[in-house]
């Protein structure tokens, strides 16, 4: 076990109302349709995509009695929010409206939020950090470069000291950007498929219930798919793409297959990996992306293959919690003239930063990470202590285009925490001394810092300057105050605090 008390979320919904696994069908969000025509930025010639979300309370069917309805908070009203599906080089401008209601239902504070696009270098302005907030009846337009190389990133409400409910509540959604090797060696289309996990308890009339386990963690008893709780997936006898991304706020997964056969790893949070690797199950702490081929061209038709979790988080499992989704094969002509269609690549594409070499850093910087008077803390700061400065403290200064090796030591037991950088990517350069685990073998912006262990990483800083945040992923020591920032170069003296750069929708 990773967590030392015996933590529990469950739901007080009537065992009748209860869902179970696979008696739902696996739906995805759908691809977010660009809300007015293309432009040129004049600065660059580069073509620029504009895009409008709408975050707003509304409810959705995730029980399974028909007429009993989930209230959410969602982009444009759905849980996840609709995918952004992009190329690399395309700018994206993304207007987020707030007009979710004064306050949370559940946790009475007011909904100012704060749009975080987690895996992009961001400028710092629009990176989401956490007191730029946007107030219920304003507008705010985030300006994604999107000169990355194909990933998996998401977005999500980064609200501070909120950022645990409103995800929760459902502000979330995918954010899928392409290039030419991915789509050269990747399935594409129908065939690449995004997978967004999270965990949920429920109270007795349906909604959401929220109980953090004294601000240790939530680790509820259903465990949600697009949404929808144990779906099942039809799949033809073919090479699949899964994008999964961990959105429980909590909760870290280890999913395997039933059959036993390899998950074929090719992408970590940053993009491609140097090579793929196959691993029978794998650890998959919240906030971190996977991408994974699964091959059913060998298995029979009728065939059920469970996506299951062995979850690391032992004594806070439930029933159905060691599942997360079943694929049906059906026979169902495949397209053979796709190249994909059966190809597993070995060798993919080593990123930027898998390609540095440890002896390229300038110098190590060490923080420990811990639970202090109840609050978590890294060194000893929290978040709380950076508004006292007036966002002006932070936990180190970087130059510009630095290439540094950063470690998190986690020496008190009992707790797991992954933790976030943003801005970068980076590589695991070991654990506890040792190398890494073949699936993590990639690009990194988040990594597990499992129970009295110190993760060595290699990261390199740019390119952009200003203030960044680096945070405990699991949202509710985040909030309780498990974040600090970073500076890169010299950003001058902004004033991240501003809520004047929003504008009234
Ligand atoms: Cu996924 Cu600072 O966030
Ligand atoms: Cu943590």
């Amino acid at each position: 076990p990773t967590t030392a008390v015996n933590a529990k979320s469950a739901s007080a919904l009537d065992d009748s109302l209860m869902p179970r696994p696979f008696r739902t069908d696996f739906i995805q969000a759908p691809v977010l349709a660009p809300s007015s025509p293309d432009t040129v930025d004049p600065a660059d010639g580069k073509t620029v995509r504009h895009y409008t979300v709408v975050e707003k309370a509304a409810s959705a069917q995730i029980l399974p009695k028909a007429g009993l309805l989930t209230p959410i908070l969602g982009y444009n009203g759905i849980f996840p929010g609709p995918t952004i599906d992009v190329y690399q080089g395309t700018k994206v401008e993304l207007t987020v409206i707030n007009q979710l209601p004064a306050r949370h239902a559940l946790g009475g504070h007011s909904l100012d939020t704060s749009t975080h696009l987690h895996g992009s270098a961001s400028l710092p302005q629009y990176d989401g950090y956490a007191s730029d907030i946007t107030r219920p009846g304003f507008q705010k337009t985030y300006k994604y470069p999107n000169f990355q190389g194909a990933r998996t990133l998401w977005y999500h409400d980064h609200g501070v000291h909120h950022t645990a409910l409103n995800a929760y509540s459902g502000l979330a959604g995918q954010y899928h950007m392409h290039d030419a090797n991915s789509e050269r060696l990747l399935p594409r289309g129908k065939y690449d498929v995004a997978l967004t996990v999270s965990d949920a308890m429920f109270a007795a009339n349906g909604a959401l219930g929220y109980d953090d386990n004294s601000q240790s963690g939530l680790w509820g008893d259903v465990i949600l798919v697009n949404g929808r709780p144990w779906p099942v997936m039809r799949v033809q006898k073919r090479v699949y793409r899964f994008r999964l991304l961990n959105c429980c706020i909590s909760r870290s997964l280890r999913p395997r297959l039933s059959t036993g056969d390899p998950l074929i790893m090719v992408a970590t949070d940053g993009g491609l990996m140097p090579a793929a690797q196959s691993v029978r199950e794998y650890r998959h702490a919240g906030a971190e992306r996977y991408e994974f081929l699964v091959d059913f061209s060998k298995y029979r038709t009728g065939q059920r293959i469970e996506l299951q979790n062995l979850s690391n988080d032992n004594n806070v499992d439930y029933d159905f919690t060691n599942k997360i989704m079943a694929f049906d094969v059906v026979d169902d002509p495949v397209d053979t003239a796709d190249p994909s269609w059966n190809r597993i690549p070995t060798t993919l594409v080593g990123s930027e930063v898998m390609n540095l070499q440890e002896s390229q850093a300038t110098r190590t910087r060490r923080f420990r990470v811990k639970r202090e008077n109840g609050t978590w803390t890294i060194d000893g700061v929290t978040w709380a202590d950076v508004i006292a400065s007036n966002y002006r403290k932070v936990a180190a200064e970087v130059p510009l285009g630095a290439t540094e090796i950063w470690e998190f030591e986690n020496g008190s037991g009992g707790w797991f925490h992954p933790m976030h950088i943003h801005l970068v990517d980076f590589k695991v350069l070991s654990r506890n001394g040792r190398a890494p685990f073949a699936y993590e073998k990639g690009p990194k912006d988040t990594v597990y810092v499992g129970e009295n262990e110190t993760v060595r990483l290699l990261v390199k800083f740019g390119p952009h300057q200003g203030r960044y945040m680096v945070h405990c992923h699991n949202l509710v020591h985040e909030d309780h105050d498990m974040m600090v920032q970073f500076q890169v170069g010299d950003p001058g003296d902004p004033d991240p605090n501003d809520p004047m750069t929003a504008a009234p929708a």
